[in-house]
């Protein structure tokens, strides 16, 4: 028996989820016939979706930046799993576990809009991202260009590389309130020298919400000779777009995010000519210098994460991508709406519907954010998160789709009585 009839032979679970969300898809049908933006506003529709999450009672839920709980079936397939890979120990390792890692690939590249060899899957927007930073083939000199708002993590993985080699970092300061595009592409086109070889941009800036505007920063480097790292962390699987469309050179996100797997999936996209050039992390010889699967040896690790990563595609694209971008949309200018003109209420995301989706911040005028938080916790049961730096003093406020307008009330509720 050859390998491949061998192989066929197997019993290939996890991908693709046929008998999964047939609840999701009845209710869906229910408003096909209706615009996402009609969808937004039908609180039925979005009081059946809640009901596909299993959800703590206690505390209202506005944290759902640092993960996205995944719904109870793809939770369940996920657990199911993790039995068989159990059972079937290392025959499942040894026969079928990298075709079907390579399948959820090819899955995940035609989400991102790209091809199957532009990427791979990793465990976090962290991997993503130092992959790319700490594999750059920097030289003592050049220079690097990044934000005071990025994620502290990759901001240290700069720094690490300063101490190696040399390197010099600029970082700009990314306002809360931008007049327009230009204003920020301006920002970063001025910390360029004829040194700087990559820049790093958050998508969407973890602390506030914003969303930047990618491909024109993208246009703009690329025009200097230097390459674009995006930070994709909380923008995949929550606005739309496609990375082939931002013309970035290097995209790295977390899945556990907004596409609600279980903890422990990300994916990084890297531009087909620019793979190449980027230094391994974890040795594999034998490949071409342009197969990307060269920066993907895990060792072992959890199989069963990188199969739920199918379940939550089928999810998202089931919910529909449109509809719940703009049901995300509706919630956060909902409570914002409400709140903006009040005195006593700092908002440091930009009220332009554009620049912003589910995520927003804010602040109340003399009260630091640690005890914004504490209160909002202790008196109106609501779970947020305090941010105080980079130019950012208030509570990221996430919502989710299961985030119902009657929450956002007595979110409303209790910013008001803070005045
Ligand atoms: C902008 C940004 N980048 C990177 C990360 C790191 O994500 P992870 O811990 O999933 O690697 C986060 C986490 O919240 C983030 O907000």
């Amino acid at each position: 028996m050859t390998k491949r009839t061998f192989l066929q032979h197997l019993p290939v679970f996890g991908l693709g989820a046929p008998v999964l969300f047939k609840n999701l898809d009845h209710w869906v049908n229910k408003v096909a016939h209706l615009s996402p933006t009609e969808v937004a506003e039908n609180e039925d529709f979005w009081l059946q979706v809640r009901s596909d999450y299993r959800l703590k009672p206690d505390y209202i839920n506005l944290e759902n930046g640092y993960y996205c709980i995944a719904p109870q079936e793809t939770l369940e397939n996920f657990i199911h799993q993790v039995r068989e890979v159990n059972y079937q120990g290392s025959y499942y390792m040894r026969t079928v576990q990298f075709d079907n890692k390579q399948a959820v690939a090819e899955k995940l590249a035609e989400l991102a809009g790209c091809t199957a060899d532009e990427l791979i899957i990793t465990r976090n927007t962290t991997e993503s991202l130092d992959t790319i930073i700490g594999g750059f083939p920097w030289k003592a000199g050049d220079e690097a260009i990044m934000a005071e708002q990025d994620y502290g993590a990759m901001l240290d993985m700069f720094e690490l590389q300063k101490q190696r080699h040399g390197i010099i970092l600029k970082k700009v300061s990314v306002p809360n309130h931008p007049k327009s595009d230009e204003e920020i592409v301006e920002l970063y086109a001025k910390a360029i020298t004829s040194k700087t070889r990559l820049l790093m941009v958050c998508h969407m800036v973890n602390i506030t919400g914003q969303i930047l505007p990618i491909r024109k920063i993208c246009d703009m480097a690329h025009k200097k000779g230097v390459e674009v790292l995006v930070d994709g962390a909380h923008a995949f699987a929550h606005i739309q777009f496609s990375v082939k469309d931002l013309d970035c050179d290097y995209y790295g996100c977390s899945l556990h995010k907004w596409l609600s797997t279980p903890l422990g999936a990300g994916m990084l996209y890297i531009k087909k000519e620019k793979i190449p050039q980027i230094w391994q992390t974890f040795g594999e010889m034998g490949r071409k210098e342009d197969d990307i699967l060269r920066l993907n040896h895990t060792g072992t690790h959890p199989v069963h994460t990188d199969l739920a990563i199918a379940n939550a595609i089928e999810y998202y694209q089931r919910l529909g991508a449109d509809r719940k971008e703009a049901r995300l949309r509706y919630l956060q200018n909902y409570w914002t709406n409400k709140v903006r003109q009040l005195p006593h209420i700092i908002l440091n995301t930009p009220e332009d519907p554009k620049r912003s989706c589910a995520i927003a911040n804010v602040g109340v005028k003399g009260m630091k954010p640690a005890v914004l938080a504490e209160t909002l916790l202790k008196k109106y049961r609501i779970w947020t998160v305090a941010i105080d730096g980079a130019g950012v003093h208030g509570c990221r406020i996430t919502p989710n789709v299961y985030t119902t307008i009657k929450e956002l009330d007595v979110f409303v509720k209790a910013l008001t009585e803070l005045g």
